[in-house]
C-alpha cells in the first residue's frame, strides 16, 4: 500500500457520493450497477439500477424474465449488448452456480459481459478481495500522479497501469478504496478543468510540477468512425404498421426497427425504392410515399448513422408480406424496445 491510499480515503470519507449500490454488499446488485455504469454516467444509471433491483431483485427473477422485457427496460441507456450479457450471465449463474452469485474471482470473471475491471469491482466492494479496479478514473488519476506518458490503450500500458494500481491499493478496504479512487477521478481529478488548487493530493502529483495534467492520460490513437445510411420504411396500413427485431452480429441486437434499407451512400428515396429490400418488402402492392424525414446524425461510438424515415400508405387490404415482421398496432409502438434513433423519430412525429 502507498501512502496516496490514506490521503483518497480520507478525502472520500469527506466528499465521496452516497450511492446506492454502495449501501449493499450483495454480489448482485453490485453486478447489476456495475454493469449499468460501465459506459453511462452516475446520474443517468442511478435511476436504471433502482428500477432494475425493484423488478429483478435477485438474479434468479432476472433469469426468469424473457429478454424482450430486459431490453424494455434498458431502453434508452445504449449499448446494449451489456442487456443481453446481464440476461445471459444471470441464465448462467442459475445453470452454473444452482442461483448463487458466485464467490471466487475466477468464476465471477467468467460471467457473460464481466471483464476484469468489473470483476475487480464486484469481489473487492461485496466479497473485499485484494483486487484493484481499474476504470477510465483510476487510469487519469494514476497517469496524473505519477505523470505517466505510456498510452493507456496499449497491452504494455494496460500491463503498467495494472501493477501501479495493484501497488497503490489498501488491501484491507479494497472495497472502500477502488470506490474512493472511482469517486476521486469523477469529481476531483475530472478530465477537463480538474480542481488541482484544493486537491489533497497536489503535493505529490508529479504531473502537476510538470504542468503535464492536461495531456495526462495519452491514449494511442481512435478507431475509425465508420459512416452508415439507412432508410427507415415506416409502413402504414390501416391503423397497423410493421417492426422487426435485429438479429446478428450488428448494432442493437434484440431491439424492434421498422424495415430497414440500408444503403452504402446518401441516395434520394427512387434508389431506396429500386433495392432489392424495399421489393421483397412492398413488391406487388400499391403504395404511396406521404413524407420524408431525414434526422441528425445519430452518433454512435465507432458509427454515424444518417437515417431518414419514410412514412409509406398501402391500401387496408393490401396482400402485404413484410418478410421477417411484426404486424402490430401503430399505438402499440411504445411497447417494443427500440434504439434511442427511433425513439426520436417517434416522438418528432407525436406517436
Ligand atoms: N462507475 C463505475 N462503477 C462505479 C461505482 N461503483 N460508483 C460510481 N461510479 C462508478
Amino acid at each position: 500500500m502507498s501512502d496516496i491510499a490514506p490521503i483518497l480515503l480520507d478525502w472520500y470519507a469527506r466528499c465521496g457520493r452516497d450511492l446506492p449500490w454502495r449501501r449493499t454488499r450483495d454480489p448482485y446488485l453490485v453486478w447489476l450497477s456495475e454493469v449499468i455504469l460501465q459506459q453511462t454516467r452516475v446520474a443517468q444509471g442511478r435511476d436504471y439500477y433502482l428500477r432494475f433491483a425493484e423488478r429483478f431483485p435477485d438474479v434468479r427473477s432476472l433469469a426468469a424474465a424473457g429478454q424482450d422485457e430486459v431490453m424494455k427496460l434498458w431502453q434508452g441507456l445504449g449499448y446494449y449488448s451489456r442487456a443481453r450479457n446481464l440476461h445471459a450471465a444471470a441464465r448462467q449463474i442459475v445453470a452454473e452456480f444452482g442461483g448463487v452469485f458466485p464467490r471466487a474471482y475466477a468464476d465471477v470473471r467468467s460471467l457473460r459481459g464481466v471483464g476484469e475491471y468489473t470483476a475487480a469491482a464486484i469481489c473487492s466492494a461485496a466479497y473485499d478481495e485484494p483486487v484493484a479496479a481499474v476504470d477510465g478514473n483510476v487510469y487519469r488519476v494514476l497517469a496524473r500522479l505519477f505523470d505517466i506518458a505510456e498510452p493507456i490503450d496499449t497491452t504494455a500500458g494496460r500491463r503498467l497501469f495494472a501493477e501501479l494500481a495493484a501497488a497503490q491499493l489498501d488491501t484491507r478496504r479494497a472495497g472502500r478504496y477502488n470506490q474512493a479512487v472511482m469517486d476521486f477521478g469523477a469529481l476531483q481529478c475530472t478530465p477537463a478543468a480538474p480542481r488541482c488548487d484544493n486537491c489533497p493530493l497536489a503535493a505529490r502529483c508529479l504531473a502537476l510540477a510538470a504542468g503535464t495534467v492536461g495531456e495526462r492520460p495519452v491514449k494511442r490513437g481512435r478507431t475509425a468512425v465508420r459512416p452508415r445510411w439507412f432508410h427507415y420504411l415506416h409502413v402504414v396500413c390501416g391503423g397497423d404498421t410493421f417492426v422487426r427485431r435485429r438479429e446478428g452480429r450488428d448494432i442493437w441486437q434484440g431491439l424492434y426497427e421498422f424495415p430497414l434499407v440500408e444503403m452504402p451512400e446518401e441516395t434520394d428515396f427512387l434508389r431506396v425504392a429500386d433495392a432489392e429490400e424495399f421489393r421483397a418488402a412492398l413488391g406487388g402492392v400499391p403504395w404511396r410515399l406521404v413524407r420524408s424525414v431525414a434526422l441528425p446524425e445519430h452518433r454512435l461510438s465507432h458509427q454515424r448513422i444518417h437515417a431518414v424515415f419514410h412514412r409509406i400508405e398501402v391500401g387496408a387490404s393490401a396482400p402485404l408480406r413484410m418478410p421477417g415482421c411484426l404486424r402490430i398496432a401503430e399505438r402499440a409502438l411504445g411497447d417494443y424496445a427500440m434504439p434511442r434513433l427511433l425513439e426520436n423519430y417517434l416522438s418528432r412525429e407525436e406517436m
